[in-house]
């Protein structure tokens, strides 16, 4: 007899951190957890506002489906008017705080809720180390991120201490400073490749010195899980790279795949979403329109913005462009004098839309990205070349691993080294062309073909990433048991 299973699972308030774990809740309620799913109450409000429903309509949509599914929102601490997303060295220390919020919610006894097997907390969470050590449970880490980051991530502190960490500027120009030390034979590392809140002139001292403190907890783990899959990312030995002390470590991704396949929306958006787009790429020729979106918290200047729509005016191909509201570093922006009348025959602007939904359309034939990871994922997941442009944090080397190790995509040059490059509209221009037509996207096709397949293929009964979850559902049943 296996006791029921309870896992506890606690989310970093922010769009691509959220969709991941929020599928993986799903598929382990599926299999029968009972789950709590713990986030903070601005994320909660914010994603029941996006999608006009109350809490309660919420809950029973997803009990409907037969979960045992219980949402909690926790206080992060901070004041109502607190931007959160404008102010993330801000938002990130508050998190650090809220183990005690947390302990004291899953300590409250209900007869209804079974004892809590585990508590599987997003990676950059340190504050759940000490409740799981509190309520004698194994605490679960779960990387939302490719494995490679995550490794990086992992051995900051040791990186430090060979000197690599603050990423050197002139390290950074010479590209062959080569890292080929780091356990789970992940490709070697580029100065750039390194997390960008590592770099000496990058960032704010708070996010640089946060980076290095969660790293210490990622060290700190019963187990692990990454949003991956072993035929992208260096087979079983990549993942153990991963592992704390020998414990194990499994790629389980992607993640919204299996849900998406069986028609689940597991999307919870920060923003509403713009279903008016489906209709307008209805009427688009198949593999014609170039996606172009940065994700939740990517912004640029309205400098590069402009000379962006210029290029996108001058490929001559359809786009649907997704510009949130703070796109322009914080501000909506004022695109160039007349584009929209000269671009409303083939194009479509808008502020947030389903991007699963889009990038699984016909009409899609190329995305120009951020290089989130997420992104970065569905774009595979959906065979869909891509152009990486990255803003910060792991999105350097997710773009540098689609251009050179899996070879489905281009980047602009020298953005990994000069976050002030401005790209010219003509070589937006040129290299949108790059990836819609020729032979060179005949070669990106082919390659992001193969991934499209083998990422199906992986989350499919039998496939590695199905079993490893699998595993991971065995583990925990054998957890349950002994603790009867
Ligand atoms: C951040 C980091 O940038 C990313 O690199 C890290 O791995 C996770 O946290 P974000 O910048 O938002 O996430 O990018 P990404 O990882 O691509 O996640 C964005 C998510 O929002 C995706 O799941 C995407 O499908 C969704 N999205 C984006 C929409 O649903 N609609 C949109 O209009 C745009």
């Amino acid at each position: 007899m296996v006791p029921p299973l309870h896992a506890v699972i606690v989310a970093c308030p922010a769009q691509g951190h959220f969709n991941p774990i929020m599928n993986l809740a799903q598929l382990l309620a599926m299999r029968g957890f009972f789950i709590t799913f713990v986030t903070t109450e601005w994320m909660d409000q914010r994603l029941l506002k996006a999608a006009s429903k109350d809490a309660a309509a919420r809950d029973r949509e997803i009990q409907e489906r037969g979960f045992k599914f219980r949402f909690i929102a926790i206080p992060d601490g901070l004041p109502p008017e607190h931007g959160r997303t404008s102010e993330p060295g801000e938002l990130w220390l508050a998190l650090q705080t809220l183990g005690p919020a947390l302990e004291s919610v899953l300590t409250v006894t209900d007869k209804s809720v079974p004892p809590i097997t585990c508590i599987i907390s997003d990676s950059f969470l340190s504050c759940t180390v000490e409740v799981a050590k509190n309520l004698g449970v194994p605490r679960v880490i779960f990387w939302t991120t490719c494995t490679a980051y995550a490794i990086i991530q992992k051995n900051a502190n040791f990186l430090l201490s060979l000197g690599h960490i603050p990423v050197k500027e002139e390290d950074l120009k010479s590209k062959d400073k080569l890292i080929t030390f780091l356990p789970g034979k992940i490709p070697p590392i580029r100065p750039t490749d390194i997390v960008s809140f590592l770099r000496e002139k990058y960032t704010s001292e708070i996010i640089y010195s946060l980076t290095l403190y969660e790293s210490r907890f990622q060290n700190i783990a019963d187990y692990v899980l990454v949003n991956t899959f072993e035929e992208l990312e260096g087979g079983k030995d990549a993942q153990m790279g991963l592992s704390v002390n020998g414990c194990p470590a499994l790629a389980i991704g992607p993640l919204f795949l299996p849900n998406f396949l069986q028609g689940r929306n597991s999307v919870y958006s920060m923003w509403e979403e713009d279903k008016t787009c489906f209709q307008w790429l209805d009427c688009q020729a198949q593999g014609s329109v170039l996606y172009v979106s940065f994700g939740s918290i990517a912004i640029k200047s309205e400098k590069q913005l402009n000379e962006l729509a210029l290029g996108l005016e001058g490929c001559g191909y359809p786009f649907l462009w997704v510009l949130r509201s703070d796109i322009a570093e914080g501000k909506s922006l004022d695109l160039p004098e007349g584009f929209k009348d000269r671009t409303k025959d083939r194009a479509l602007i808008v502020t947030w839309t389903n991007q699963l939904k889009v990038l699984s359309h016909p009409s899609i034939g190329g995305f120009l990205t951020h290089s989130g990871w997420n992104s970065t994922l569905e774009a595979i997941s959906m065979g869909i070349p891509m152009i990486g442009w990255p803003y910060f944090g792991d999105q350097f080397l997710n773009c540098r691993f689609v251009k050179d190790v899996w070879n489905v995509g281009f980047d602009f040059e020298g953005v990994d080294v000069d976050e002030f490059k401005v790209v010219t509209k003509e070589i937006v221009e040129s290299t949108i062309r790059n990836i819609m037509e020729g032979s060179i996207r005949m070669k990106l096709c082919e390659n992001v073909a193969r991934l499209n397949e083998a990422a199906h293929k992986t989350v499919m009964e039998g496939g590695t990433s199905y079993t490893n979850l699998n595993t991971f559902v065995e583990d925990m049943q054998n957890i349950a048991k002994s603790k009867v």
